[in-house]
């Protein structure tokens, strides 16, 4: 008899009063009839995925939901983050409508961060909001986007502009269909598993260096460690600051730099994560030009950056002015306040604050990452 090497299920619970809801993860869990069975009835599903993850995951979702509501629909969006916007949006809305879907119809997300954030959006706006399961198929969505109610579209002149908090019933993290992610997007989500080390618990970071080989070959028992308690500490944070009025801004960890990348280069030449990555990698030069931590903890946290495949090295977005041009994108922030950016600095390891910095500072740092 074959051993059985699949991690057992484990649960996550996000507490959030009558918006509670459970984080499942494990293997074999998107096709199986039972990973539904506590949500609430209702008539009709709607799958929204998109031309990559639905004809690799749609059949074994909706095959399972048929045995729990009469009509399983779909609606399949165009793949990227270049298609995070308006248009895209509205394809679920015409699907809504066009099938005469109520207000209980549930949707279910199937597929990366970005068609998690849009189908979120979509539930959050459709008859004033409709209820949504996160059934996230990437790593990065695995840790961090699926999780906290954060729904957005993207503007062109600044990330995730457009949106709402507004949580989804349910998460179901399926370790199997992480089988067939592109090693580039692997990368991309090890860079939200390591943003939650220097923020929260270095304990974890320790595991991470430690357990990065077995990360990136899609060790099941690794992943599921590394999902889960990356999961346990978002869920601690959104459970304290669910509306990000303080705390929850740490999960920005080398965001502000990222967007700024994201945005500068154009949506999706770099992936998210890349840009995570390497502007945790400048976020951790500012801190120690700051006093905060010392630069054996940056050549620490670039170390294992680089080791998980992702750029150390921020792209130069203006010939005339570098620096300057990342000061005018990262302006576009959600956490600047009347003008000024706000940075998500490490203030010791395993602690992180929100502050402004001089822009001669930032400057400092900004030229001597780019190249
Ligand atoms: P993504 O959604 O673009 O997915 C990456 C690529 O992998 C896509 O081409 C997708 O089609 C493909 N893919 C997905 N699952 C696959 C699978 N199992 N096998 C093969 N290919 C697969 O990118 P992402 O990294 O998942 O998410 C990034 C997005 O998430 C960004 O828009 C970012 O702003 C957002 N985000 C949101 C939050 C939040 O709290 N809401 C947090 C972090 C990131
Ligand atoms: N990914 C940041 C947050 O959810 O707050």
């Amino acid at each position: 008899m074959q051993a059985n090497t699949s991690p057992a299920v484990a649960r996550v619970h996000i507490h959030l009063a009558e918006r509670s809801y459970p984080i499942v993860i494990g293997a074999g869990l998107l096709g199986s009839a039972s990973t539904y069975e506590q949500l609430p009835k209702a008539t009709t599903a709607l799958i929204v995925s998109n031309t990559t993850v639905a004809p690799l995951y749609a059949a074994p979702l909706a095959h399972a939901l048929r045995t729990r509501y009469q009509k399983v629909l779909q609606v399949t969006l165009p793949d990227g983050e270049d298609h995070k916007d308006w248009p895209t949006l509205q394809l679920i809305f015409d699907a809504l409508l066009g099938n005469g879907c109520d207000r209980k119809t549930v949707l279910f997300a199937l597929g990366g961060g970005v068609v998690g954030d849009m189908t979120g959006f979509a539930a959050a706006s459709y008859m004033r909001g409709v209820p949504f399961v996160q059934v996230p198929t990437t790593l990065l969505a695995q840790v961090d986007s699926s999780v906290g109610g954060k729904t957005a579209i993207n503007h062109p002149l600044g990330k995730n502009m457009i949106g709402a908090f507004y949580q989804p019933l349910q998460v179901v993290c399926d370790l199997d269909a992480l089988a067939t992610l592109p090693p580039r997007e692997l990368s991309a989500g090890l860079a939200e598993i390591i943003k939650y080390g220097p923020i929260a618990d270095m304990v974890f970071l320790d595991w991470i260096e430690g357990h990065l080989e077995a990360l990136m070959s899609k060790d099941p028992a690794a992943l599921a460690h590394a999902i889960q308690r990356s999961c346990e500490i978002k869920a601690w944070v959104v459970g304290q600051d669910e509306r990000e009025s303080g705390l929850r801004a740490i999960l920005n960890f080398g965001h502000t730099f990222g967007h700024a990348i994201e945005s500068g280069l154009g949506y999706g030449v770099w992936l998210h994560g890349e840009g995570v990555g390497c502007g945790m990698v400048m976020a951790a030069h500012l801190s120690q030009r700051l006093g905060l931590v010392d630069m054996a903890f940056v050549d620490r946290l670039t170390g294992l950056v680089l080791r998980a495949g992702l750029p150390v090295k921020g792209p130069v977005l203006s010939a005339t002015d570098n620096a300057g041009r990342y000061l005018e994108l990262m302006r576009v922030d959600k956490k600047s306040e009347a003008g000024e950016i706000r940075f998500v600095v490490i203030d010791g390891p395993g602690k992180a604050a929100v502050r402004g910095a001089p822009d001669a500072l930032v400057r400092e740092v900004i030229d001597a990452c780019c190249a």
